[in-house]
């Protein structure tokens, strides 16, 4: 399989379908990296050069060599303290202070199947379809001892790497900065590739070149956050869409992360992807293990569409789990643009009848239903149902809703508290304040403790009491604010609570999974600010922003598809004039761009016009129709909606025998030129008929010489072409 270790020459070698990724055990015990890019044979060690370099110190053992230097040569798991004064992926506190760390190999084994990590996501896969490198490396000096572990997927080209931290030493030390991954690369220009944003406006596309100093994203937020996504890629400055070197990494971790990009003073290139330093400070005693979340690598020469899909196929496929992973996800309609806080089980019941008459599956009722809420200062913490409001149980507004035919799901925020609650008053000290202090309040609440296991049991136990309240078959789990005055009372060393918060998400997370597994989560924070890996190994989908105009969300559903399938997107077609911004935009187009994701509405039906009920209805019906192909098919970005007038992206199946095309005009002008598109994933040698045409187009034209783009007069028109093989 993938992974090959040579005795001789001490490198192992990772194969996949199309990449190789070599490291070496050095004559000193460091592990080299000598290698990650497109496929290749033999040894590439003879790519490593020595010199005599001024200012870059050599290790003990080389002796009057000092041409050999750990601020040279490229590595895997660059510690603080051996010589690298590059950014590190480790650095520690020693009991006696000290603050140096020097890892040397010592042992390695290859596994089939997928390592796993004990309370974190991670990449999964069956024993015949994956393999695991554990590679041990030691201080000699402290005792500490560092596993990396390599994960391989070979047939969909992706590596995974994290490590294993064990303490074996006397007395404590403290882990000061974890990275998970490290990749050098010995020379090149490469782009960094990031996505930045804010509460409302997430994933903008950024790309700059890799410069000398740190460049860096990151998030210390206790969430991975609407400012910056923890996935970015290194692209060799010339990649473009479908051709090009390009490196991806996905952080699958929803806490506090950083990843950068530095050129050093030798040219050379090196990323690395972890932790963020800051609030961080783990305490491990003799015995005691840590593990590093993990880092989703992929590396393709096949341009930026071929690395997106490499992530899709894995996150779908390899991250997401349960029933609903690989499934069409029903037709929802959510009640916070419809109504707010303002609502009454009646207008529930409502919803939900007119809901039926445009064939809407599912109902989702969102904030307010519970404790003291109505409005957005009071209540969270109260998890039990305002029957006051609802006008009877909920077990009966359920019953009733699926009575209609209708699924039902709701809205939780578990993590949050309300100064104004019966849980805050019962229990201050559970919230994140700090002694002394007066916390930041954002939305007007406070954060709970979740790193304290009695404090995430008691909100398991009452959501858990909600669920059984009735047949609940989708949960939408929020999070809208940012951590911050971390104090614990459950432990002394305050730099570990916001990883072991997170932990303690998770573990809340798993035991839902486990006891409710026919039910769907939706992940949401604020929209898109908890958006990564690791929440999808938890809510197949997650709410891709609280920003529902369907022009904004191009941008933010374009930046949203490097790293994410269209499976995982949460997007919803609602009102005009819209919420968020108050433009107004066809209900065509909406939906169109509504479908590049898990599609629903969140609007308020009854004050819809007959002839918007009537769209509605076709629009659920072609979604029936594409919705095998939106979901299961290779997904293209078409254009950049940042520099094009129009935006356009395509969907196609994977033996090519058919392909939609989405394209929504970003801009009109008089006398308007044309814009042209190639598509991708088609059969070259086929003949494709367009549905609404009629026209025959061959496959090869299709992909090399494009296609005219019709124009349709009038502002942010939309249209989709359904491109079927034709015999
Ligand atoms: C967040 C979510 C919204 C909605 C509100 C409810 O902002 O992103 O979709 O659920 O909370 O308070």
């Amino acid at each position: 399989m993938g992974i090959i270790y040579s005795q001789t020459e001490r490198t192992f070698t990772i194969h996949t379908k199309e990449t190789t990724y070599q490291m070496k055990v050095d004559n000193y015990g460091f592990l080299l990296h000598l290698y990650y890019g497109k496929k290749v044979k033999g040894n590439m060690d003879y790519l490593l050069t020595y010199y005599d370099r001024g200012f870059s110190g050599n290790p003990y053992e080389a002796g009057r060599d000092r041409t050999y230097s750990m601020d040279a040569l490229p590595q895997e798991f660059p510690s603080l303290g051996n010589g690298d004064y590059r950014g590190t992926a480790i650095s520690v506190e020693n009991p006696d202070g000290t603050l140096s760390c020097d890892l040397r190999y010592k042992e390695h084994r290859i596994k089939n199947g997928k390592y796993g990590l004990p309370g974190l996501p991670a990449v999964y896969a069956k024993a015949e379809e994956s393999q695991t490198l554990e590679i041990d490396m030691e201080d000699r000096v402290t005792g500490l001892q560092v596993t990396l572990l390599y994960g391989v997927l070979p047939e969909l080209d992706i590596i995974t790497r994290s490590a294993k931290i064990t303490y074996a030493g006397p007395g404590k030390i403290y882990l000061e900065k974890v990275q998970s991954v490290c990749l050098d690369f010995l020379y090149g220009n490469y782009d960094l590739i990031t996505f930045y944003g804010r509460h409302a406006m997430e994933r903008n596309f950024q790309r700059v070149p890799v410069a000398h100093g740190r460049q860096m994203v990151g998030s210390r937020r206790g969430a991975s956050s609407h400012q910056y996504n923890p996935m970015m890629i290194l692209a060799d400055e010339k990649t473009t869409e479908d051709a090009g070197c390009g490196y991806a990494l996905s952080f699958v971790y929803s806490g506090n992360f950083q990843g950068e990009a530095q050129k050093d003073q030798f040219n050379q290139t090196r990323v690395l992807m972890g932790l963020n330093e800051e609030m961080f400070r783990y305490p491990l005693e003799t015995g005691e293990t840590f593990y590093a979340p993990e880092v989703i690598l992929s590396f393709t020469d096949q341009g930026l569409n071929r690395l997106s899909q490499n992530l899709h196929s894995c996150i779908r496929h390899h991250v997401c789990r349960g029933k609903y992973k690989e499934v069409v996800r029903p037709v929802l309609i959510n009640s916070w643009e419809a109504a707010y806080f303002d609502f009454t089980g009646e207008m529930i019941y409502e919803l939900a009848k007119q809901a039926k008459e445009v064939n809407i599956e599912m109902l989702v009722m969102d904030d307010g239903w519970f404790g003291k809420r109505e409005d957005d200062n009071s209540g969270l913490g109260d998890w039990y149902v305002n029957e006051e409001k609802l006008g009877g149980t909920l077990g009966d507004l359920i019953r009733r809703i699926n009575d209609l035919g209708i699924k039902f799901g709701i809205w939780i925020e578990p993590e949050m508290i309300s100064e104004d609650s019966n849980l805050y008053r019962a229990h201050p000290d559970w919230a994140l304040v700090i002694p002394g202090r007066d916390p930041v309040r954002a939305r007007n609440q406070l954060v709970l403790d979740f790193s304290r296991k009695e404090v995430v049991d008691y909100i398991y136990g009452q959501i858990c009491n909600v669920l059984d309240q009735g047949n609940i078959e989708y949960v939408k789990w929020d999070m809208n604010r940012s951590l911050l005055d971390i104090y614990s009372v459950s432990s002394k060393d305050q730099g570990r609570i916001m990883y072991d918060y997170v932990l303690g998400l998770y573990d809340f997370l798993e035991r839902l999974v486990r006891r409710y597994p026919n039910m769907l989560i939706e992940g949401c924070s604020g929209g898109g600010g908890r958006f990564d890996a690791g929440m999808l190994y938890y809510t197949p989908q997650i709410w891709c922003s609280d920003n529902t105009d369907a022009v904004d969300r191009l941008k933010i559903q374009y930046g949203t598809s490097f790293g994410y399938p269209v499976s995982a997107v949460g997007s919803h077609v609602s009102a005009v004039p819209n919420h968020q911004t108050g433009r107004k935009v066809s209900m065509k187009t909406r939906g169109i761009t509504a479908m590049a994701g898990t599609f629903g509405y969140e609007l308020d039906l009854g004050a819809l016009s007959s002839e918007d009920k009537e769209e509605i209805k076709k629009q659920i019906s072609d979604y029936h129709k594409f919705a095998p192909l939106i979901q299961n098919g290779k997904y293209f970005r078409l254009s950049n909606p940042y520099q094009d007038e129009i935006c356009a992206w395509e969907f196609a199946s994977e033996d090519g025998s058919e392909a939609l095309l989405n394209v929504v005009m970003q801009q009109i002008h008089g006398n308007m030129t044309v814009n042209y598109v190639k598509m991708y994933g088609l059969k070259a040698g086929a003949m494709y008929q367009e549905e609404n045409s009629g026209k025959v187009y061959s496959g090869a034209a299709l992909m090399e010489a494009g296609l005219p783009l019709p124009i349709e007069f009038g502002e942010y028109q939309g249209y989709q072409m359904h491109f079927v093989i034709y015999e």
